[in-house]
Parts: C-alpha cells; sequence; structure tokens
C-alpha cells in the first residue's frame, strides 16, 4: 500500500450546518488571528477551582495570576467581537464580582445587561455554609444596537412559578390569570410564551449518567447554550468561543444555524470536539497548537485505501476511503486506547492494530 506522511493542519468533518472552525491553541494567540468578528461570544473559563481536571488545569497561583489571566482573555474576546456584539462570561461564586469589575472596566459599565443566575440541583450539601447550587453568567451588550431577542427563547407561562392570582378559564377554555390595577384588568395566559427571567431554574445540570454527558469534565448543558445562542445572536452570524472544552457552543451554534469558531488549548478537548461534532460540518486546526508533546501525533500516514496514525495518544484522526470515522476510545487515562469500527486484529507484539477496510488494509501504531 502506498503511504503518504503527512503534517496534521486540518481536518475537514463534513456534514450538516452552517459549519466552523475549531483551533486547537492557546486564546491569547488565536483570537488575534480570527479574519472575522463575531456577533456573539460566550465565555466559559477555568473557574480558579484550584482542581486539576485531567483535560485541563485549573490550578493557579493566587487570585491575581488567575485575575491577569482572566482579563487578558477578555480584552481580547472583546477586540474578536463585532461593534454590536453580545459577550456572554460564565463564572461561579469564586470570581463571579472580580469578572464584573473587569468587564466593567473594559467593556464599560453602561454595556452590562445581565447577571444571569444559573441554578441546579446537583448532590451534596455543606454543613458549613448554604450549598453553592448556581453559577453566574455575566450579559453585555457592545452597543445599544446589539441584537438581543428574548421571545426567541420564550417559555410556556404555566412553565414560572404563580402567584396567589386565582386561575380562570376564558370564554374560549383557555386558562389564564388576572389581576385589576388602574381600573384595568390584566390577563396572563398559562399557554401565553414568556421569555425567561435572569434566573434560570429550569435547565438541569449535566448529571454523571446524563446521556448528554461525553465524558468531558466540565461539560456545560446544551440547552443552556442553545438558549444564549438563539436570543444573542442571528442565523448564520459567527459565535465565538475561546476556552470550547467539549464544544458545547459549536454544536449549539450548528443546531441553531448560526456559524462558529474558537479554540482551546487542549488536546482532549479537540478530541471531544470533534466526537460531539460528527455529522456537523467543521474544520479542525491544529496548526496554533502550542509545542505540541514529542509523542503525540503530528504525522499521519495516508494510503488509497485507508491511513494509519502514530502513537495515537489523545485522539482519534481522520476517516477511512470510504468516510467512515474511526474512533479511538479511552476507557481510562493511561489505558491503551480502544479502536471503534474496525475490523481488526490486534498485535501484541508489535503494539500494532490491523485494520481491514472495504477496500484494502491499513494499520494503526498504537
Ligand atoms: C470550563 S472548560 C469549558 C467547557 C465547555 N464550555 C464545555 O461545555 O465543554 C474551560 C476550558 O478552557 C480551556 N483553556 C484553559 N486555558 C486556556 C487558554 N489559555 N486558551 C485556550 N483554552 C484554554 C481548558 O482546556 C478547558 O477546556
Amino acid at each position: 500500500m502506498a503511504i503518504k506522511r503527512v503534517t496534521l493542519g486540518l481536518e475537514l468533518l463534513p456534514g450538516e450546518g452552517p459549519g466552523g472552525d475549531h483551533y486547537l491553541g492557546e486564546l491569547s494567540q488565536v483570537l488575534p488571528q480570527l479574519p472575522e468578528r463575531a456577533s456573539l461570544c460566550y465565555l466559559d473559563p477555568p473557574f480558579s477551582t484550584g482542581k486539576e481536571f485531567g483535560a485541563y488545569s485549573d490550578r493557579w497561583e493566587g487570585m491575581q495570576a488567575y485575575l491577569a489571566f482572566l482579563h487578558e482573555s477578555l480584552e481580547l474576546a472583546a477586540r474578536a467581537l463585532r461593534e454590536d456584539g453580545n459577550l456572554f462570561l460564565h463564572v461561579d461564586h469564586r470570581a463571579g464580582a472580580y469578572a464584573r469589575l473587569h468587564l466593567d472596566q473594559i467593556l464599560g459599565e453602561v454595556c452590562f445587561r445581565n447577571e444571569i443566575i444559573w441554578a441546579y440541583n446537583s448532590g451534596g450539601r455543606s454543613k458549613r455554609h448554604f450549598s453553592r447550587k448556581h453559577d453566574t453568567i455575566l450579559y453585555y451588550a457592545l452597543s445599544k444596537d446589539s441584537h438581543f431577542d428574548p421571545m426567541a427563547v420564550a417559555l410556556p407561562r404555566t412553565e414560572h412559578r404563580h402567584n396567589h392570582m386565582r386561575r380562570q378559564v376564558d370564554e374560549q377554555g383557555r386558562a389564564y390569570r388576572s389581576i385589576r390595577s388602574g381600573g384595568r384588568e390584566y390577563r396572563y395566559y398559562d399557554d401565553d410564551p414568556v421569555p425567561p427571567s435572569d434566573v434560570w431554574t429550569d435547565i438541569a445540570h449535566l448529571q454523571q449518567k446524563d446521556p448528554e454527558r461525553c465524558g468531558y469534565p466540565t461539560q456545560k448543558p446544551l440547552k443552556l447554550l442553545r438558549r444564549i445562542v438563539r436570543c444573542a445572536s442571528k442565523p448564520d452570524e459567527l459565535v465565538l468561543d475561546g476556552f470550547a472544552g467539549s464544544g458545547t457552543s459549536y454544536l449549539a451554534a450548528s443546531l441553531e444555524g448560526r456559524r462558529f469558531v474558537g479554540c482551546d488549548n487542549g488536546y482532549e478537548a479537540l478530541c471531544a470536539v470533534r466526537g460531539r461534532l460528527l455529522g456537523r460540518s467543521a474544520r479542525l486546526h491544529v496548526e496554533h497548537a502550542p509545542a505540541l508533546p514529542e509523542d503525540f501525533l503530528p504525522a499521519m500516514a495516508v494510503g488509497a485505501e485507508g491511513f494509519c496514525v502514530e502513537n495515537a495518544r489523545f485522539f482519534s484522526l481522520g476517516r477511512w476511503s470510504d468516510g467512515a470515522y474511526v474512533h479511538l476510545r479511552w476507557p481510562d487515562r493511561g489505558k491503551r486506547a480502544i479502536p471503534e469500527r474496525l475490523d481488526e486484529g490486534f498485535d501484541q507484539e508489535t503494539n500494532a492494530v490491523f485494520c481491514q477496510t472495504p477496500e484494502g488494509q491499513g494499520v494503526f501504531l498504537l
């Protein structure tokens, strides 16, 4: 089999949706090079939890170091936005108060629109303080003309908690509650859509066994991102995410008919993005990659009938010539990857997996 070696630079994922670009790389390097300014930016940075998540580290040398990183990231994100863009910053109780001040300074406090409270129920209750069961999403609009359509994410009124108003039924059989004020009657129909307030309680945290979970440690719910994308951007516009993680915002953008662009400096994030975007149109770039580990797979051998991947430690690559994707699955960190969708044999001596495609044979060296 003729084998051609290529440097991994770009992988095209064919599929539905207007498409987008994911870059493996540092936000500070990728954002200034983007050719088009975005209409909406969602940022879900590390929260300064002090934890090692495996996929990435969230340990900082003090709050000042973290805030310097956050400030720089926010400045770059603001520059990557259109003059009438919208910015959503996802934080928690640790950085929330600081982040608001930094954004006021970078964008101007007139741009502040909302402090959204995303409240959820997850396991665990503290005995030392009230359990922390919400994240904060700060919303800033860069101009008074920035697009915002809360009716695009309206919910049936019945999903809202009702106050003491009496429930009645009108001549058409529609249920409503009413109140009299200034000699007028105001009716609130149960089936009328209402935009959500700034407290979001209807979106669940992803539980460990949630089928939406892709295995990325700090993955956010798709429903949360679809709400943000739908109300703060228009179809075909560009949605930017500088801390893409598993690509929740990309998938939300694609499903809502928006284009997307963004980056993450983690290889595991790239792997997760690839997995989640299969079937959606996308381009995955690694040309901005920071120093790749020596044993990372910079080279891919491509042949007429298949391809082989060397040192495939982090993620699966590419497609067979019959168009099918091959995934390498990591059951546990540190364990050998398991190829899926292969008619293969594993050779203990050479550590190679021989794969038979419909047209011929390819080899994975693991
Ligand atoms: C909270 S996670 C994002 C999760 C994502 N919203 C999701 O739903 O999967 C934060 C991400 O920021 C990435 N990150 C941290 N520092 C970065 C940097 N300097 N440049 C680009 N990405 C970075 C991490 O690798 C991690 O994936």
